[in-house]
Formats: C-alpha cells, structure tokens, sequence
C-alpha cells in the first residue's frame, strides 16, 4: 500500500485544494469526512485537519475524538483544524475583534521549528476566519504571527502537533507550498514517489492482483478518462477488456470515425457500433430538454446492453469515474452529506447486468488523469479535448432533433473547433461548440433573399464546469468564423456569439 495523508473535512471550501497541493508534491492523500475516521495503520504517514464554514464556537460544529491520531501521528490543523485542536485541547478560541479575510503578512517567530524551515520571516499569507486563538492549551507554543493574529500557527513540540491559522493551499499564500512541504516531507516522513510512472505500474498491478482472467466490458465515449482508464484496464488484461464505441448520431462531423481508428491504433479491443438511426428514432418528435436526454440515455442503454451480451461470461463493468466524483463532501448542517455523486458514463445500468464495476481513477482529479494518460503515451489531441456532453449535438439543437440539422450543425461546429485549433486557442478555451437555434431570419446572399436557420457559437472558461464565463474571443476570430459558416454551410445565414456567463445561464442551452 502507497504512503499516505489523510485530510479530515470538516466542510471547508478549500479541502479539495489542499489535496491538489500534496498531491502535486507527489504524494497521495485522501479526503475523509470528519466523522468518518479511517483507523491507522502503517501506510498513513500524517493527518490534516481541514477548514471549515463553522466557527468551534458553534453548538452544531462538528467535534470529532481526535485521541486516536494526536500524538500518534503528526498532525496539522488548517483554520477550524487549528482552532479545533486547539479548542479541544485546553485553550481558548473567541470571536475576533478584528475579523480577518484576505491578504497578512506572516512573521516566523520561531525560526527552529520545522514546520517553518526556509520560510521568509515576512510572508504574504490568505487569512478567512472570524474567531480567533486567545490562549493556546499548555505546552503548545506560538511559531508565527501576523500584525493580528498573535496565534497565527503553533506547534506541541514533542507530539509533531502543529497548527496554523492561515490557509497554505491557497495561490496567494506565498510560502503556503513550503510549509506543506516540511509538514510532509520532514516532519511526516513522506518520500515523494506518487508519480504517473508509480501509479501505473501500482495500478496495473493491482488491476491485474483483482481481475485475473476475468473479462471486462466498457463503454467509451472518445472522452479523456474513460480513454485514460481503458488504457489502464488493457495494459493489466490486454483482450480480456471489450471495449464498446456507440454512434448516437449526435457526435461531432467525422469523430466516431476517427475516435474509433485511434483507439484501434492504441491496440484497443473495441468495437464501434453505429447505431445512429435508432436514437434518430427515439427523438422524433421530441422538444423538452429532458425527454430529449431520457431517449437518449434509453436507447444507449438498450444498445450497450445488446453489445455486451455478445461479450460471453462478462463479470466486470468498467468506467472512468474520477476522484471529484466520488468524494463524500461534508454538508454545510455539520453531517457528511447523504449524497455521493456516481457518475456513470454508461448511464444506470438495468440491475440484471450484474456487473461488479471496475474504476481505474477514481482516485485522481482530472489533471492527474491528463498526467497518467501522458505517462501512457496518450495522444495529447485526445487528452486535452475539451469536454462533450454525452447527449452530443441532441442537446444543441434547441427544438425537435432531426438529421438535417444534425448535419447543418456538424458543419458549423467543425468550422468553429477546426477555426479555434488552427489559430491557437483552442486550449485557452475549455469547451467550445456550436447550437442550432429554432429560429429562421431574413437575409441577403447576392441577389436574393433568403430564411434560413440562425446558429449561435459558444466557448467559454471554467475549471470544473460548475461554473464558467464567456471567452472573449478575438473579433478579428469571430469575424474569419462567422463569414466562413454563411460562405460554406447551406441552411445558416445568421451566426451569434453567447455571451453569457453560468451562472445565471449554464454552459449548455438546453
Ligand atoms: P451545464 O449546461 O449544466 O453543463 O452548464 C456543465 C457541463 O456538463 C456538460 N453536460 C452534460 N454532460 N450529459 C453529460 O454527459 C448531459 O446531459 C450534460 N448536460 C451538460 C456540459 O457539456 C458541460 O461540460
């Protein structure tokens, strides 16, 4: 078992970047609730107490026993951890008189603790907290200030017990990456070695320790994880991994085509099924967003079910379900929240598949499956390609879904996408596409007039898509864009640029 950190969340916003950060020290760590301690053992090398939207002052805060890790482990309080610790332990947290959010500056005051070896004496540190540590419990002795905050960070010298106020995973925390790193590296223990290199010799390993001879099914999508994790899956069980590419029609121009010969060309046992004219079918008809996303998911599920039947003696469903997706989150009451998000990249699937599912990275965030899928030699055109709804162009064309549009739209998008790689920018954008709007416009082209179809472009910025602006494209882009699509694509005579950011409106328009 690989060396690791466990982070104890007590709800903070920021908990998913403090794992981001010790990871990119390569070494693994995992994000609990603060309610569900893991018991030790050997490969855990160190403990963090996250932040937290309580203040300790509140009766609902959450309060876990900590006696089993204190002085067992080191440890290190961020924000709540630290007032926690300190709470817990025999000292004194109040509200502040002076609340601090933002930008301090940070004085080390003792320079032998090793918590802040090499850290500048003045450093610029992010501070959000209300309350403040009045009395620190015996034996805890102050290691850093800010013209604030007398308490900024303390230590229990013979216990490797440490706390600090300010938040040292975030960008404006200067010296926030070096302190993480004494806590882990010298006070911990850790050596460092979770690299994509480590990780897929470990993970093919151990893919092969639970598979066996056991065959595996999976779905792709022509997206970056259930790539990465295919690739995985058929490094540890080469053709015993049946990979299955489903055409909804509703792709981009030429992708199943050329999705499918390179997953050919990585060696890929995979099949292609273009069953297009099934969910034309299923969508004849349809106008609401949601009916329109049921027909779909209805027919895959049909359709992947009847391919992997051809699969004999098929035990395992494979799927590229990533870290972010599996994480317990602490719910803003105190209680870790009820709802785990499964996300499945084959839909739910009917119960009498009975398939035990197989999920290469659910441990990693989407940046470190881009790593790995490099250490796998992954064509860097699919690693980096923005995301695609699995519903496809069906949930881009605003209004009932039929082939003509389909094809109108596929024109337009791959002038759109072909325009943005051809000029550089398409990976300063995060995901881009193109939507067929249920509206006709007057224009002129030559002599005549015409009433044709109306299409908007979209490209916008996120990390995460939970949130998103617009990208502000170049005009001079837009304008080569826009006279190319009316020039070339029969049916468009009008092109609009959306200009919204999510929220209020979301990154898809239906
Ligand atoms: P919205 O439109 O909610 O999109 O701002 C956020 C991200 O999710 C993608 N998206 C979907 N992906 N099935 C998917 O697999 C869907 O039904 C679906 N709807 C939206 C969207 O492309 C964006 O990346």
């Amino acid at each position: 078992m690989h060396q690791k950190l466990i982070i104890l969340d007590f709800g903070s916003q920021y908990t998913q970047l403090i794992a981001r950060r010790v990871r990119e020290l390569n070494i693994y760590c995992e994000i609990h609730p603060w309610n569900k301690i893991p018991k030790l053992d050997s490969s855990i090398f160190g403990v963090i107490l996250s932040g937290s939207p309580f203040s300790t002052l509140d009766a609902l805060a959450p309060k876990p026993d900590l006696s089993e890790i204190k002085g067992k482990i080191p440890l290190l309080g961020v924000c709540y951890g630290a007032q926690y610790l300190v709470q817990n332990f025999g000292g004194k947290v109040l509200p502040s008189k002076i609340r601090e959010y933002g930008r301090a500056f940070l004085e080390v005051k003792d320079t032998s603790c090793p918590l802040m070896k090499n850290v500048g004496t003045k450093s610029q540190v992010w501070m959000s907290h209300g309350d403040t540590i009045v009395d620190l419990p015996p034996g805890y002795s102050v290691i850093c200030s800010t013209d604030d905050v007398l308490n900024a960070g303390f230590q229990l010298e013979n216990e490797f017990t440490f706390g600090i106020q300010f938040h040292p995973e975030v960008y404006h925390s200067t010296e926030g990456t070096k302190i993480l790193k004494n806590f882990l590296v010298d006070i911990c223990g850790f050596t460092q070695d979770w690299t994509p290199n480590a990780f897929v010799s470990e993970t093919i390993n151990s893919l092969k320790a639970i598979l066996g001879r056991d065959k595996v099914i999976m779905g792709l999508s022509g997206g970056v994880d259930s790539t990465v994790a295919a690739v995985l899956l058929h490094r540890a069980i080469g053709n015993n991994l049946h990979c299955i590419f489903v055409n909804n029609g509703l792709l981009r121009k030429y992708e199943f085509e050329s999705v499918l010969a390179s997953y050919e060309g990585m060696g890929l046992n995979i099949r292609g099924v273009d069953a297009s004219q099934l969910f034309y079918t299923a969508l004849r008809g349809k106008i609401d967003p949601e009916l329109k996303r049921k027909a779909i998911g209805k027919v895959f599920i049909d359709v992947f079910d009847d391919e992997s039947k051809k699969v004999e003696n098929a035990k395992w469903l494979g799927q590229g379900t990533i870290y972010p997706d599996v994480i317990e989150s602490v719910s803003a009451t105190g209680g870790p929240s009820q709802t785990i998000k499964s996300h499945h990249n084959v839909g739910g699937l009917p119960d009498y598949m009975k398939l035990k599912v197989i999920e290469p990275l659910r441990l990693l965030f989407k940046d470190e499956v881009r790593r790995i899928g490099t250490a796998l030699n992954i064509d860097s055109a699919i690693l980096n390609r923005h995301p695609f709804p699995g519903p496809g162009l069906g949930i881009r064309i605003l209004g009932e879904v039929i082939p003509e549009k389909i094809a109108i739209l596929q024109e337009v998008d791959a002038i759109f996408i072909n325009g943005l790689k051809d000029e550089g920018l398409y990976n300063e954008v995060w995901q881009a596409g193109a939507i067929f709007l249920p509206i006709q416009s007057v224009g002129v082209m030559g002599d005549e007039r015409t009433y044709e179809n109306a299409v908007a472009l979209r490209a916008v910025s996120s990390t995460d898509g939970m949130t998103a602006d617009w990208c502000h494209l170049p005009y001079e882009f837009l304008a080569r864009i826009s006279s190319k699509i009316i020039n070339q694509v029969k049916g468009v005579n009008r092109v609009t640029y959306d200009i919204s950011s999510k929220p209020p409106a979301t990154i898809e328009w239906e």
